[in-house]
Parts: C-alpha cells; sequence; structure tokens
C-alpha cells in the first residue's frame, strides 16, 4: 500500500492539513504523525495541600491529578452570542450563511448526492432537514430522512427540531418533525421531516425497496462507519441509479445528503463517483467553515490508576478552582457514569461541608446530567436544558456527546481515554464488549467539544506520550470488526443474492472469513439453506428459508429472532417473549445500592426472583412478578424490591411489539397448572438460537466451545460463585461476552450439553465445508 506520511504540529487539526491534498487519492492510507508534544507549564487546577486536606475528599487514587499544559488549537472568533430566541440561534449557525447554496444543490436534478462536511456544532443535522422541508423540497408524502447512528441522538434531534419548527412557524402541525428508532414510532401522518436509526431506515427496505416515501435521504453522522451507515451507503448507491435514470422503470429522482464531520469526505466522494446516463458523476462538497475557539489541551503528567475516580477529582478540582463554564466529562457506559455520578455527588457534599469554597461563589451549585444510549426520553431533556446561573452543569457522557450530539456552554471537557465498542478479541476471536482506547481523530473531537461558546480547555487522563503511543490514528470501520450475521439476512432478504461479494459496492469491504462465519452460523440455524454448490467457486450458493424470512423481520440478531421461533415450537412462546424482551431491553433491572447496608437490603428483594437455572429464568421470573403489579403500584413495587422501573417498563413495550409483530394475540405457554414455569422448554428454545454461546465447566473457568477460550462468569451472575453446597454447572448457556481486565460471560443459564450438541456438530461440518 501507498502511503502518504504528513506531519503534523503536535494539536494541529488535522482536517485542514487535508484540504491540501483534494487530489491525493488514497486517503485512508495517510499515516499521521504527532510531533512530540513541547509540554511548558502545569495546569493551576490540581488542589493544594491545604485544600486537599479542608476538604476531606477520600479517593483510593492520588491524592490530587496534576496536569501539564500540552497544545492549543482552533481560532478566535468574536461573533456576539445570539439572543435566546430560537429564530436568532438558529440564525446564527454558522450553516445558515449555506442555507441558500445547499438548497439549490439539491434542487438540481443533476446533482444527486451533494456531501456537506462542517465541524460538530455548526448546525448539520438540526438545518438541513429543515431548510429542505422548507422550501418545500419535502412534506409529508415525500418526507426527508435523517439518519443517525444513535437512538438517543435520532430521539433528541428530532424533538430539538420540532420545537425550532413549531418556533419558526407556529401554524405546523405536530411531529411534522418526528423518529423512528427500534421498537418506538413517534411519527405521524403530518411527520415531513424523519431522523431514524440508519437500522431503521434499512430495515425500511423491506416493505418499501424504493424508499418511495422519500425525496431527500440525509445520512448524518458518515464519519463514524458505523456497519449500518456502510450499509447504507451501499444500498444508497445502488438505488440510486435505479431511481435517478430517466429510463429506469423506478424513475422517481431523490438526493442524497451525506453529513459528516470533517474526515473522510474525500473518500465519500470517490465511493459515489459513478456513471449516470452518458457522464461522469462526482459529488460536490459543500463545506462549511467552523466556528471554533482556542481550546487548550492539557495531559495528565503521570499515567492515572483509574480512570473514573481520576475523572471525579479532576472534575472536582476544575469546579472549585475554574471560573464559570459547564463540564462534559467522557467515560464509556452506562454503569460507569452511574458510578461516577455517584462519586462526585458525595465527594461534592463532603468537600462543602468541610467548607471548600469555589473560586466563583455564584456557581457553588453542581447539576449532574448523565447521558447515555438508553436514557430515557424524560431524562434527555435534562442534558439540554440551560444551566441556571448560581450553578455549574456537568455532564457524564459516553461518546455520544463526541460528535452526535452537542450541549451548548461547555467550556471544559474531561477526557477518559476510552471508549465502549463491539470489537472482535484479537486474542480470541470472540466477539466481546470491550472497553479500548479511542483514537487520536477521536480525542481531538472531544477536545473540540470545549471551544464552542468560549475559549475552552480539555484535561486529558492519559499522558502526552500515551497519546502519542498508544491511541491508533483512526477506528477501523465496524464492517471489519463485527459479526455480519443479521446484515447478510437481511440484505438477502431484500433480494440481494451475493452482498458481500458482487452484487453490492462498499467503503470497504469485509473480511472473506466474516462473511463464511455470518453465512455458516445462519445455516445452522436454519435461516438460510443451500441451493445449489457452485464447483467453480468451490462456493455454497445459499437462499433465505421461511424461517430465515420470518427472522430477518424481526428488529434482532437472528439468534434470538430464532429463539423465538423456537419458542413457538416449544410450547412457550409467552414465555419466551418475556425473556427475549428483557434481553432486547439491554438494561441491568437489578438496582444495586452503594452503601453496604443498601446492598444487604437489595439482595434479599432480588433472592425472590433469583431462579436455581440460571440467569435467563431470573430475568423472566422478575417479569412476570412485575407484570402480575397492578400499574398504578408498579414505581412503589420497583422501589421496595430495587428493581429499575424504567428497564421494566422498556421490556414491557418491547414485549407487546414483539407481539404485534409475530401477530400473536394468544401465545403458547408451557406454564403448568400451578403457575410454575418449567425451564427445560424455555432453555432448549434459547438453545436453538444461541447455541454458539455455550461454555463448559474446567474447574475455575469455563471454557467457550467457541473459540476455546477461558472466562470468568460476570459477577452479576447467579453462577459468579458455586451455589453454597453446591456445584458448578457443567454446562452454561450465556448471552454476551463482556471483556474489561478478563473476560466474562454474562446472562449465565445452567443447560444440557445434549440440548445443542446436535447443533454444534452441523456447525462444524458446514464451517467445514466451507472453507
Ligand atoms: O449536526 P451538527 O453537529 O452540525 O450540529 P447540530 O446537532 O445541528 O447542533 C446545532 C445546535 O443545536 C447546537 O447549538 C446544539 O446545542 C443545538 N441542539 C439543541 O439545543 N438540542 C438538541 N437536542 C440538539 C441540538
Ligand atoms: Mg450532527
Amino acid at each position: 500500500i501507498k502511503r502518504d506520511r504528513i506531519e503534523l504540529e503536535e494539536g494541529e487539526a488535522v482536517p485542514d492539513r487535508l484540504e491540501a491534498l483534494e487530489n491525493k487519492e488514497k486517503l485512508r492510507d495517510i499515516v499521521y504523525e504527532y510531533r512530540k508534544p513541547t509540554l511548558t507549564k502545569r495546569a493551576d487546577i490540581a488542589f493544594e495541600e491545604d485544600q486537599l486536606r479542608k476538604a476531606g475528599i477520600d479517593l483510593t487514587i492520588d491524592d490530587r491529578v496534576s496536569f501539564i499544559f500540552g497544545q492549543t488549537s482552533g481560532e478566535e472568533d468574536h461573533r456576539p452570542p445570539p439572543s435566546d430566541d430560537i429564530r436568532d440561534v438558529r440564525e446564527s449557525l454558522p450553516i445558515s450563511r449555506y442555507r441558500d447554496e445547499i438548497i439549490q444543490t439539491i434542487k438540481d436534478p443533476r446533482i444527486p448526492v451533494v456531501i456537506v462536511s462542517a465541524a460538530t456544532g455548526s448546525g448539520k443535522t438540526t438545518q438541513i432537514p429543515q431548510f429542505v422541508y422548507e422550501a418545500g423540497i419535502a412534506s409529508a408524502s415525500k418526507r426527508v430522512a435523517c439518519t443517525q447512528p444513535r437512538r438517543v441522538a435520532a430521539m433528541s434531534v428530532a424533538m430539538r427540531v420540532d420545537k425550532e419548527a413549531h418556533a419558526t412557524n407556529p401554524g405546523l402541525p405536530k411531529l411534522v418533525s418526528g423518529y423512528t428508532i427500534r421498537f418506538e414510532d413517534h411519527t405521524s401522518d403530518d411527520t415531513a421531516i424523519q431522523f431514524l436509526t440508519d437500522g431503521m431506515l434499512i430495515r425500511q427496505m423491506l416493505s418499501d425497496p424504493r424508499l418511495s416515501s422519500f425525496s431527500v435521504l440525509m445520512i448524518d453522522e458518515a464519519h463514524e462507519r458505523t456497519l449500518q451507515t456502510d450499509i447504507l451507503f451501499a444500498m444508497v448507491k445502488q438505488l440510486l441509479l435505479a431511481r435517478n435514470d430517466p429510463a429506469s422503470p423506478w424513475y422517481d429522482p431523490f438526493t442524497v445528503v451525506i453529513s459528516s464531520a470533517t474526515l473522510e469526505r474525500l473518500k465519500f466522494r470517490d465511493f459515489f463517483r459513478m456513471k449516470l446516463g452518458d457522464t461522469t458523476f462526482e459529488p460536490p462538497i459543500l463545506e462549511v467553515p467552523g466556528r471554533r475557539f482556542p481550546v487548550s489541551i492539557y495531559y495528565s503528567v503521570d499515567p492515572v490508576r483509574g480512570y473514573v475516580p481520576a475523572a471525579v477529582l479532576t472534575i472536582l478540582q476544575v469546579h472549585f478552582t475554574q471560573g464559570p463554564g459547564d463540564i462534559l466529562v467522557f467515560l464509556t457506559g452506562q454503569e460507569e457514569i452511574e458510578d461516577a455520578q455517584r462519586q462526585l455527588r458525595e465527594q461534592h457534599d463532603t468537600a462543602v461541608r468541610n467548607g471548600l469554597e469555589c473560586a466563583e461563589e455564584e456557581m457553588a451549585e453542581i447539576i449532574i446530567v448523565p447521558l447515555y444510549a438508553s436514557l430515557p426520553r424524560a431524562q434527555q431533556m435534562d442534558v439540554f436544558a440551560p444551566t441556571p446561573r448560581h450553578a455549574r452543569k456537568i455532564v457524564l457522557s459516553t461518546n455520544i456527546a463526541e460528535t452526535s450530539l452537542t450541549i451548548d456552554n461547555i467550556v471544559y471537557v474531561v477526557d477518559s481515554g476510552y471508549v465502549k465498542m463491539k470489537d472482535f478479541d484479537e486474542d480470541t476471536g470472540a466477539e466481546a464488549l470491550q472497553i479500548v482506547p479511542i483514537s487520536k481523530a477521536s480525542a481531538e473531537q472531544r477536545a473540540g467539544r470545549a471551544g464552542r461558546v468560549a475559549p475552552g480547555h480539555c484535561f486529558r487522563l492519559y499522558t502526552a506520550d500515551a497519546f502519542k503511543r498508544e491511541l491508533p490514528e483512526s477506528t477501523k470501520p465496524e464492517i471489519q470488526r463485527t459479526k455480519l450475521d443479521s446484515p447478510l439476512l437481511m440484505l438477502k432478504s431484500i433480494g440481494i443474492d451475493n452482498p458481500f461479494g458482487t452484487d453490492l459496492d462498499f467503503l470497504d469491504c469485509p473480511a472473506p472469513e466474516q462473511v463464511r462465519l455470518a453465512a455458516g452460523g445462519l445455516l445452522t440455524l436454519g435461516a438460510l439453506q443451500v441451493s445449489a454448490v457452485d464447483t467453480a467457486a468451490v462456493m455454497r450458493r445459499t437462499m433465505v428459508t421461511e424461517m430465515g424470512k420470518l427472522v430477518a423481520q424481526l428488529p434482532m440478531e437472528p439468534a434470538m429472532g430464532v429463539a423465538l421461533y423456537a419458542g413457538q415450537q416449544h410450547g412457550c412462546l409467552r414465555e419466551m417473549l418475556s425473556v427475549v424482551a428483557m434481553l432486547s431491553a439491554d438494561w441491568d433491572p437489578f438496582f444495586k445500592p452503594r452503601t453496604k447496608q443498601g446492598q444487604r437490603e437489595a439482595a434479599t428483594a432480588h433472592e425472590g426472583f433469583v431462579s436455581q437455572e440460571g440467569d435467563h429464568l431470573t430475568l423472566l421470573s422478575l417479569f412476570n412478578a412485575w407484570s402480575s403489579v397492578p400499574d398504578a403500584q408498579r414505581d412503589q413495587w420497583c422501589h421496595d424490591n430495587f428493581v429499575h422501573a424504567r428497564a421494566m417498563q422498556r421490556a414491557a413495550d418491547i414485549r407487546v411489539q414483539l407481539m404485534n409483530m409475530l401477530g400473536s394475540a394468544e401465545p403458547v405457554s408451557c406454564a403448568l397448572g400451578d403457575g410454575t414455569i418449567p425451564a427445560e422448554p424455555v432453555l432448549r428454545a434459547l438453545c436453538q438460537g444461541f447455541f454458539m454461546n455455550t461454555a463448559s465447566y474446567v474447574g475455575g473457568p469455563y471454557r467457550l466451545v467457541r473459540p476455546p477460550l477461558d472466562v470468568r462468569v460476570h459477577p452479576s451472575s447467579k453462577f459468579a460463585r458455586p451455589p453454597p453446597g453446591g456445584k458448578m454447572p457443567g454446562f452454561v448457556l450465556f448471552h454476551q461476552v463482556v471483556k474489561t481486565r478478563c473476560v466474562y460471560i454474562k446472562t449465565v443459564s445452567k443447560i444440557e450439553k445434549a440440548w445443542v450438541e446436535d447443533l454444534l456438530q452441523r456447525y462444524g461440518k458446514i464451517a467445514l465445508d466451507m472453507m
């Protein structure tokens, strides 16, 4: 591979340099080299000795986290801040000056694709769909769709746009801007602007392959390169050729807007360079200059031992020693965020009780707001609510706030340097959720969040050296590091025979091994079947089975869909619906208090739900117990039983939707006359889908069936320890692999090896055949 080396000053904004490279072809091969940062003076935020003593702050790590000034980036902007009027705020966004240009381009029939590239917070997501609507290019019958990789972003932006649209024109119908995410549809016949996750738009193609209800499609946050975004690129390219060619029977022209932060735009342009009619089309790139104040970047002087306590201490240091401005903190997941929230609250209150005072007296109060994927709608409002005068807002977020959501008034950023993502574990080949270092590109984005309203400060909880040596330049696109069974089944169901081979064009192709793995899994599940053996290519051609078609309709991974289907056959669909809904809610329903006393009480309360067979049936018995409580008493019941009410409600909502999708008003149940539920049919049905997620006891750890890796049982499971007087089950089924310092299996149940043996053998044989 040809590699271009560009030397950058430490902290120099990468995108600016890229402009000079417009004509270089292979962007992805460029290696950025950062010069060693020139570290200058220490940042004066670390607590003084006497401050610490006075505050009585009790943290297990270093007494203070010191930072050293490393670099600065961005340029000055002295525009006056807009008034609070929503119309003024809209006008003041950088993108607003380009409104006419954007509309002209979208209206131009010769331009089916346009790339809009602008820094985060410029107004791409909230404004472009509104421009399109206001210009009359979209309506309730030909909507403008705007896809988002994350569901929180889809919801929150849709609500924001609805508010803005009504502020601009009070006569508009309700829900003129709506959203669709998995298991939730908030649109109406009046909706003209529809935000949806990229996955939901792909699903829409199952029922409307031409996407005929849309006139403009905006693929937003394209630089994130999620699996679904990449698939959307491939499908949209195909659809463009069909819908925008006057000779095609599908002729019904539409425009695609690719919107992204400044990264990767040249790659997108190359991808959409194509022959339309007799001419070669190349999408224009609309560049919207961002507006950013300088951000000073500070590195931790020493490596931090635990980034959660280090983040908490850094927040306190900033809060007590620095001037006004809200703080945005990047952590990795809900549990960690809730943990940090508790620590921060406790430490802060202790410090205040001990008489520690803020440098800025009038901001004595702190408002802590968490922000993560499954955050309920009501709480999202808190994130965007303006901070009252006397307070400082502290947002504890996953990387949602990195580019998807912009929170105003952030002046300080605390960056843990980590992100949680699904990845094939290089050592083991198993797919696991793991916490990994962010890329340099991400670190830049995170820092940039501090400079929107005033000169900002970014505190990196890693050393300058770690930044240079340990952070990768950029992240591999998800399509190259994930399981492909779900998209393979979906694309084949839409009628694309060989999607990852010759039939679709991708920005980056997955490895052949990934595709084989997915096909092997689907063949074993029975969602695909071999239709012919192509001897020339030594390849098996496959087709979707009847069951595969049903499973493809369900918005979940095929293994889960197959388990539901098997529930019907094992006479326990009613139970499987509840288990699958609880698993899909993806939210640990058991609340764990922080105090010892609280934990004891919670453990006692939870004991009543625990099944001897393991965690899947525990989820079922919890769901059944909750369902039998009358609506009005459920909140109290959850409180008394240390159960997250919202997690339960979400599972119940999902369950209703699944019933509707399956059209089964009275699902069969395996419950006995006295109401008890036998475990075997339920677990057997689960095994039909999740036979690969099994492990055998090897004394101490469990060994995965495939790949043969030793793992521990996650502490949240019943089988984390041997039952009193009993022994560990010999063979288990689990739902997830999670990797932190060691590899864990999560949501674990006892099963018989015999229940999965056939399937495993079949898989082994298929895998061999496909080699
Ligand atoms: O998409 P891009 O990053 O270019 O910007 P945006 O998300 O459209 O944000 C533009 C403005 O809308 C920012 O000032 C946000 O703070 C604001 N916004 C908001 O107030 N509430 C939301 N739910 C989303 C955005
Ligand atoms: Mg955006």
